[in-house]
């Protein structure tokens, strides 16, 4: 933000600080703490699906224009009114996937969503109270709620509110601190499935004669049938949407079935049929119900149900 202006925003921020011992436990800090499996899986998941620590809602005002970002408008807090507010960003572009959060209840990237377009009137939110349940028609009695209003009430008598935004982690993961989702049972079921070129390469020869590098040659056509899948950045966008990856380890979920899809389709990868083995499984395609959530803010373009449905019908018919 570089000008002054006399427009505010309001964002309602669901915020998490863990326990103490739990972060210790996450350091390796114990001789005691046991040592959880990094696929998931037992009561070790089940607690940091879960973690323990207070919740609750913080309601910062501050000036802000529509075309604004909520990521500017989380770096003009972080700066200027609360620094120990913790988010996740990067790149700022939309290119890294690093800031993936539930704006309104809905999985997108901050640095992409303006006010203009995701600011709402404060009586269309669900008021939310200090433990973060959302109450929908009850306006008078949940205002207090909020545990830092003192902001608010200054902000809004000299300035026009743009309006209400909530923000609360990426759905589907354990909360780590605020606005911070541990990814990190994406990132593993992503790995798990091998997310890289296995192919035979050719050796290209200089003019020389020498050999100069391995070619992994490939037509356009062939590179149409996944170029929009290697879009994916990996943001976790549509597993915070999907409800069957909500439930844990049911499903591995539609990101890790998007870079296994990525290259079952390439032409030059030589593991295919062993990459439909490993999600032809009773968490893996099995357990895509077709709800298609996922497909819905895909930062990215991609069309995720249907890539979903796509690799579906190969892992069947192979
Ligand atoms: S498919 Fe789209 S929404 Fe899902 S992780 Fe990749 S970029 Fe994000
Ligand atoms: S900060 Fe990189 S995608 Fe938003």
């Amino acid at each position: 933000m570089v000008e002054a202006n006399n427009t505010t925003v309001t964002l309602q921020v669901h915020r998490f600080t863990p326990r103490a011992e739990r972060a210790e436990r996450a350091r390796g800090g114990s001789p005691f703490a046991r040592k959880s499996s990094p696929f998931g899986g037992g009561s070790d998941s089940a607690a940091r699906r879960r973690p323990r620590g207070k919740q609750w809602v913080q309601e910062y005002t501050i000036p802000a224009r529509p075309e604004d970002t909520i990521l500017d408008c989380l770096l003009t807090i972080k700066r200027t009114v609360d620094p120990t507010l913790a988010f996740r960003y990067s790149c700022g572009h939309g290119m890294c996937g690093s800031d993936a959060v539930a704006i309104n209840g809905t999985p997108t990237l901050l640095c992409t969503a303006s006010i203009r377009d995701w600011a709402k009137q404060p009586g269309a939110l669900p008021q939310v109270d200090e433990e973060g349940f959302r109450h929908i028609g009850e306006d008078e009695s949940m205002s207090d709620a909020s545990s830092n209003s003192d902001a608010t009430d200054a902000s809004s008598a000299d300035g026009t509110s743009l309006g209400v935004i909530e923000l609360a982690p990426l759905p589907g993961f354990p909360p780590q601190r605020d606005l911070i989702a541990d990814i990190d049972p994406m990132l593993n079921q992503i790995r798990k499935l091998t997310p890289y070129l296995q192919a035979d390469g050719v050796l290209a020869t200089t003019d020389e004669g020498k050999v100069n590098a391995f070619e992994y040659l490939q037509h356009p056509e062939q590179l149409a049938k996944y170029e929009t899948l290697s879009n994916c950045i990996a943001c976790g966008v549509c597993e915070g949407s999907c409800p069957v990856f909500a439930g844990g380890d049911a499903f591995i979920g539609p990101a890790a079935l998007i870079w296994s899809s990525r290259f079952i389709n390439d032409s030059r990868d030589t593991k295919a049929m062993e990459r439909m083995d490993a999600i032809d499984t009773a968490d893996g395609v099995a357990a895509c119900q077709s709800v298609r959530a996922c497909s819905r803010h895909c930062p990215r373009g991609i069309d995720v149900g249907e890539e979903m449905w796509q690799i579906v019908a190969k892992v069947r018919e192979r």
